[in-house]
């Protein structure tokens, strides 16, 4: 993909077993250099490492609690001090709460918004201004299939249509500068969590309606977030790409 070799590109979430990861790999891949950055400071040191072997000296690996402000700014300034700047953001964290509205702890309710929503805004917040004087950039926010569907809960169907409407907004105002703001809606994705999760969330109905009759890999998210950041998508802004193996039309 054209435009992505020596870009900096900062991953959130990127430690855990699922889409986080493959995209930071496939970033390098791509030729770019990886911060990656999780909630989890073990595994976040431990994947970077790991990327580090393939890709000697261009991942740099950054606990980061997308939620807490504070620790967002002290990552965004330690990373800009270390590379100079973020030419790509993917806000991929988001977590999940189970139950019906009137189950849920009012708690779990304001942490999936915390992360999933505000903890997109807390990263574009301090990313974006760099990106506006550069007049380049490209944030990916990992949204889903459930800020238009019903089939996940109450918080993270609402965080996740909150995410598209930031998307949009953010791609408003930054477009004047040529940063372009996307998202993408993945549908059911065969990470750990789901295939744990696989009978309570429905996964045998999921394969049945899915007109490619399966669940996706997290590579076949990360090649569009791939695409999204690349100048090979010079002219998309504002969009929600649905990669959802046609489910979404039956969900
Ligand atoms: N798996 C799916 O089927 C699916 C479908 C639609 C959307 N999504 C979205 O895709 C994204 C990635 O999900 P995934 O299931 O591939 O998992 P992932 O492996 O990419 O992410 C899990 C990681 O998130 C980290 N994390 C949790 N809270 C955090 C926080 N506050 N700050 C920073 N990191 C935090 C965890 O430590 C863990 O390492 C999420 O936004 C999710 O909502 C997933």
């Amino acid at each position: 993909m054209r435009g992505l070799k020596d870009k900096v590109a900062l991953v959130t979430a990127a430690a855990g077993a699922g889409m986080g990861k493959v995209t930071a790999h496939r970033l390098a891949q791509e030729g770019a250099l990886v911060v990656v950055t999780d909630s989890h400071a073990r595994r976040t040191r431990e994947t970077a490492d790991e990327l580090n072997k393939e890709f000697p000296g261009r991942i740099f690996g950054f606990p980061l609690d997308v939620s807490n402000r504070n620790n967002v700014d002290e990552v965004v300034g330690a990373v800009g001090a270390r590379l100079g700047r973020i030419d790509i953001l993917v806000n991929n964290a988001g977590i999940n709460a189970f139950g019906g509205v009137s189950e849920l702890n009012p708690e779990d309710w304001q942490r999936v918004l915390d992360v999933d929503l505000t903890g997109c805004f807390n990263m574009i917040r301090v990313i974006l201004p760099g990106m506006k004087n550069r007049r380049q950039g490209a944030i990916i926010n990992i949204a889903s299939v459930a800020a238009w569907t019903t089939n996940s809960s109450a918080p993270y169907n609402a965080a996740k249509a909150g995410v598209l409407a930031l998307t949009r907004t953010v791609a408003a105002e930054a477009g004047p500068f040529n940063v372009r703001c996307n998202a993408i809606a993945p549908g059911m994705i065969m990470t750990k969590w789901v295939e744990t999760h696989w009978q309570e969330i429905g996964g045998d109905k999921m394969e049945k309606d899915c007109p490619l009759r399966r669940g996706g890999k997290p590579e076949e998210v990360a090649a569009v977030t791939c695409f999204l950041a690349s100048d090979d998508a010079s002219y998309i802004t504002g969009e929600a790409v649905t990669v959802s193996g046609g489910w979404y039309m039956h969900a």
